[in-house]
């Protein structure tokens, strides 16, 4: 008799992955997913404390179990991830009907956790860090579903922003070993994904400290029989290299989309951030990716309200976004995390502050975004189909090579294939296309 998951997600790329892969080791031992809480045998939340926001919403979704528990003892509830990894015992202490606390460093541990549980009826609390990077935690090809994949090749983050509570959730930043990355998608191109992207905190510092590099581990990703296109996610402006940038220009397999958060235009906020770089550095990384691919879309993060941001150093951002004319960008309001360097920094702005500057950012990267999808009517482009749309019959989703949400109407189902259209109508956040004869794998 198979058991059930139920499994929700929130945060980043890495508690993605994380859940692929705790969905993986779970199916070793008989678990199958279910959408339905009330039919599960195991409820895991994967969960995110980058805002103060982000944490409410987990406790808020845990409560919604607590009569689930009361009302059937067998059932297990676990909370994975960064507020896991930050909470540990507090958390068992905090909410009663928790059984299952997994950091962010022990997702391959979750069967011999579960059987302690249901076996012992312990309580546990398993938030240990492994400096050594360990194999064991990630060869699951078993997690492809469909054609597209995600494979994590590194862990944890160096940089301590000075805002940012990852440093502190997913421990040192620890590279896996590239021929093992390498055997993975091989794996996982043999079931049929055409579509790998590859997660870290901060890809372009793969391999710090060794021979090994991003650009070099990309080049062999790319190289591999099957895989048709390439992403990755996230790159930090200091670290993005030449080389790096110089596989734009030769490589169509790989995605013309990059994700480089520059999360403000001011260089005394960048400082006070410990970014590493400076705005014209930033701009002109941007300039030599744009030369080497020109259709390339540019998506960034901006944080508003950083202490003691001035109304010019807001300019800075807003003249940033207009010199730079992103793609589209994710914004945040600051949020003072517990135990970060900024949190203790004077000149905390006032909440109405934050929140203004940031419907304004907001405002006009809504306009910029349209009026870029605008210009893109015409044009002939390759589209991955991911799945039916919610809308209306033969209406299929799937995402362009610059990772624009394209929908279509499709004669037959074509999910997971790269399929040619013209892009015949555009919105605010996707396009509309049609099926086309000509190939080109523009934008
Ligand atoms: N590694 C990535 C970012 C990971 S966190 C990088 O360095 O760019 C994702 C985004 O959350 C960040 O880019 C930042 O914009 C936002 N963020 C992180 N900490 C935050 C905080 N304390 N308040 C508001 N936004 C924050
Ligand atoms: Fe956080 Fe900075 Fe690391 Fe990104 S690079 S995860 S923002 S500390
Ligand atoms: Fe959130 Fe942790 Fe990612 S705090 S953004 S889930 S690394």
């Amino acid at each position: 008799m198979p058991s059930y998951v139920f499994l929700e997600t929130f945060g980043c790329q890495m508690n993605d992955s994380d859940s692929k892969r705790l969905l993986s080791f779970l199916k070793n031992i008989n678990y199958i997913r279910t959408d339905s809480p009330e039919k599960a045998d195991l409820i895991i939340l994967n969960t995110c404390t980058i805002r103060e926001k982000a944490e409410h919403k987990v406790y808020s979704a845990l409560g919604k179990f607590k009569p689930l528990k009361y009302g059937s003892q067998h059932i297990i509830i676990a909370v994975a991830g960064c507020v896991a990894q930050q909470a540990g015992e507090a958390l068992l202490k905090k909410v009663p009907y928790l059984d299952l606390v997994i950091g962010t460093h022990n997702i391959h541990l979750i069967e011999q956790l579960l059987k302690r549980v249901s076996e012992k009826k312990e309580r546990i609390s398993a938030t240990g860090f492994f400096s050594e990077m360990n194999e064991a935690e990630y060869t699951v090809a078993s997690h492809a579903e469909g054609a597209r994949a995600l494979v994590s090749i590194m862990r944890g983050c160096d940089n301590f922003c000075s805002y940012c509570v990852v440093p502190f959730t997913r421990g040192r930043e620890a590279s896996r070993n590239p021929d093992d990355i390498l055997f993975e998608i091989t794996a996982l191109a043999k079931k049929g994904v055409i579509e790998v992207t590859l997660v870290g905190q901060n890809v372009n510092s793969f391999g710090r400290g060794t021979p090994n590099s991003f650009a070099g581990l990309l080049k062999s990703v790319l190289g591999i029989d099957g895989i048709e296109r390439v992403r990755f996610v996230t790159s930090h402006p200091k670290d993005i290299s030449r080389e790096l940038i110089a596989l734009f220009a030769g490589e169509g397999k790989l995605c013309a989309h990059i994700h480089l958060p520059v999360q403000s235009g001011s260089d005394a906020v960048l400082k006070r951030m410990k970014r590493g770089y400076t705005r014209q550095e930033y701009l002109d990384k941007i300039g030599l990716l744009r030369d080497a691919r020109p259709d390339i879309a540019i998506t960034t993060d901006i944080i508003t309200g950083f202490p003691g941001e001035t109304d010019a150093d807001f300019d800075d951002t807003m003249r940033l976004i207009e010199e730079v004319r992103f793609d589209n960008n994710f914004s945040f309001m600051y949020s003072p995390r517990p135990g970060t360097v900024a949190a203790s920094l004077e000149a905390q702005l006032p909440l109405e502050v934050k929140s203004q500057r940031l419907d304004v950012v907001q405002q006009r990267q809504r306009e910029i975004t349209e009026e870029i999808n605008l210009s893109l009517v015409g044009r002939h482009t390759q589209v991955l189909i991911e799945g039916p749309g919610k809308l209306q019959s033969f209406e299929y989703t799937g995402k362009t090579s610059c990772g624009r949400v394209l929908k279509i109407i499709l004669p037959f189902d074509m999910t997971g294939k790269l399929v040619d259209v013209e892009i015949i109508e555009a919105y605010r956040n996707s396009l509309r296309g049609e099926l086309s004869q000509r190939t080109s794998v523009c934008c």
